[in-house]
């Protein structure tokens, strides 16, 4: 679900023309709907609240970490699940409640750790036997004792793209089953740390509830082997993945993961914490891009556009699909033409072989499903500033980050032979 529409072939965003919005603020543009980010978070909300299973929530903030979105789910009362010191300074900076926080990540550094016991954040989701004891060591010389809950790899397969793929055993997430054990005996043993959960993250964009199913079978299972685990964990955090429609209708509304949960989870005395990230605001973004040159190269159709995959990378790393619509009505018969971008890489696209009515130079396309890893991973390759991020909120417009100049992207080589850090 979300809050874009088409009117008579005008893109409307939550009742603001598109149009409108590119030639106010320029393109390449992300364009975020806060009523569908506020919609999404609900929707996973009342769907595990509905089956008795009242969430903590904590939005993932690497599937988009601008500061707006996310005090707008601040407001929301959403927790956040963090991978760096990075994003952590974020939720700090929006004011956001650190003890809302759980903060995962295969490499912690002493710095990263050190940050968050000093933000004294919920949960420290351990990855590695080595990085508990260096939790536990740093925790001691605070005087304070850090919450952790062990991820666990329960080699389940999502049954998603191999990139996206975390929770089996070759990918390096999480402390398979074996050696969660030992962790779990070396804990009892380090001062500075009590393990009050367990962490399973099994992946991205999952259309089925099958793999959560396993997944908490199989963590079930690993906490009922253990003597006195049980007691010990209080909490269990089932991480992210819920899939977004990219193609259509493909992904399953939050009740149905919530319903395949609950006969699993009802009885058991944990508070359950979700991870999502894409699914809060994946299809609460679009990218606008124009279309600059229209050119045929042997058989085939180009429509070289202003954004590329220095701003949308899913489609050239993942071969991910994204919707592609032009912003207006138009005629003609339907052409298979390749969006690509500006970029000096062959593998540089935003979709391939689209069937789109003939596209003029000058003309603005939408690019579905951006607003979840979307400008978190756009980068400035071949010098291009990074798009401008737009915010629509009951029928108004506000730039939340705007866009990046030139004078940005060398303004720290005019500091070369400083110190580096
Ligand atoms: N929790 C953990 C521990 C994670 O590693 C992730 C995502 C999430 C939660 C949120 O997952 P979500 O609900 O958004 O699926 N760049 C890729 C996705 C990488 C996801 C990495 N981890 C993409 O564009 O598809």
């Amino acid at each position: 679900m979300d809050h874009f529409s088409y009117e008579q072939g005008r893109l409307l965003c939550d009742g603001v023309p598109a149009t409108g919005l590119a030639e106010r603020f320029g393109t390449p543009l992300y364009v975020y709907c806060a009523e569908t980010i506020r919609h999404h978070f609900r929707q996973l909300d009342s769907s595990f609240r509905a089956v008795g299973l009242p969430p903590l929530i904590c939005y993932s903030v690497k599937a988009n970490s601008n500061l707006s979105v996310l005090s707008l789910l601040g407001e929301l009362g959403s927790g956040f699940d963090v991978v760096s010191g990075g994003e952590l300074r974020r939720i700090r900076e929006i004011g956001g409640d650190t003890s809302k926080v759980v903060y995962a990540g295969v490499g912690k550094t002493e710095e990263e750790i050190a940050l968050a016991l000093d933000a004294e954040i919920r949960l420290f989701n351990v990855e590695a036997p080595s990085e508990l004891a260096r939790i536990s060591r740093l925790a001691v010389a605070r005087d304070r004792v850090a919450r952790v809950a062990i991820r666990l790899n329960p080699d389940v397969d999502p049954g998603t793209h191999r990139y996206i793929t975390t929770g089996k055993r070759e990918n390096k997430f999480g402390i398979d089953r074996d050696r969660a054990r030992a962790v779990l005996a070396e804990a009892a043993s380090l001062p500075g740390v009590e393990v009050s959960g367990i962490h399973v993250h099994l992946g991205s964009q999952i259309t089925d509830v099958d793999p959560y199913v396993r997944g908490v079978e199989a963590v079930l299972r690993f906490i009922d082997s253990v003597p006195g685990l049980g007691e010990q964990v209080r909490s269990l955090d089932l991480g992210g993945g819920f899939g977004i429609h990219y193609l259509g209708e493909e992904a399953l509304p939050a009740h149905c993961f919530a319903e395949a949960l609950a006969p699993l989870l009802k009885d058991r005395p944990f508070e359950l914490i979700l991870e999502p990230g894409r699914f809060i605001v994946g299809n609460a973004g679009v990218l606008l891009t124009e279309v600059i040159t229209v050119k045929r190269s042997g058989e085939r159709v180009f429509a070289i556009c202003d954004a590329g995959m220095n701003d949308l990378l899913r489609p050239s790393l993942y071969d991910s699909f994204h919707r592609i619509v032009p912003i207006e009505p138009g005629e003609g018969e339907p052409l298979l033409t390749d969006v690509v971008g500006p970029i000096c890489e062959s593998g540089d696209f935003l979709g391939l072989e689209r069937e789109l009515r003939p596209l003029a130079e000058g003309e603005r396309l939408a690019v579905f499903g951006a607003g979840a890893y979307g400008f978190t991973m756009a980068g400035n390759y071949n010098t291009r500033p990074r798009a401008a991020e737009v915010l629509v909120d009951g029928g108004e417009a506000r730039v939340v980050r705007r866009r990046e100049r030139f004078e940005d992207l060398i303004a720290l080589e005019r500091e070369a032979g400083e110190p580096a850090g």
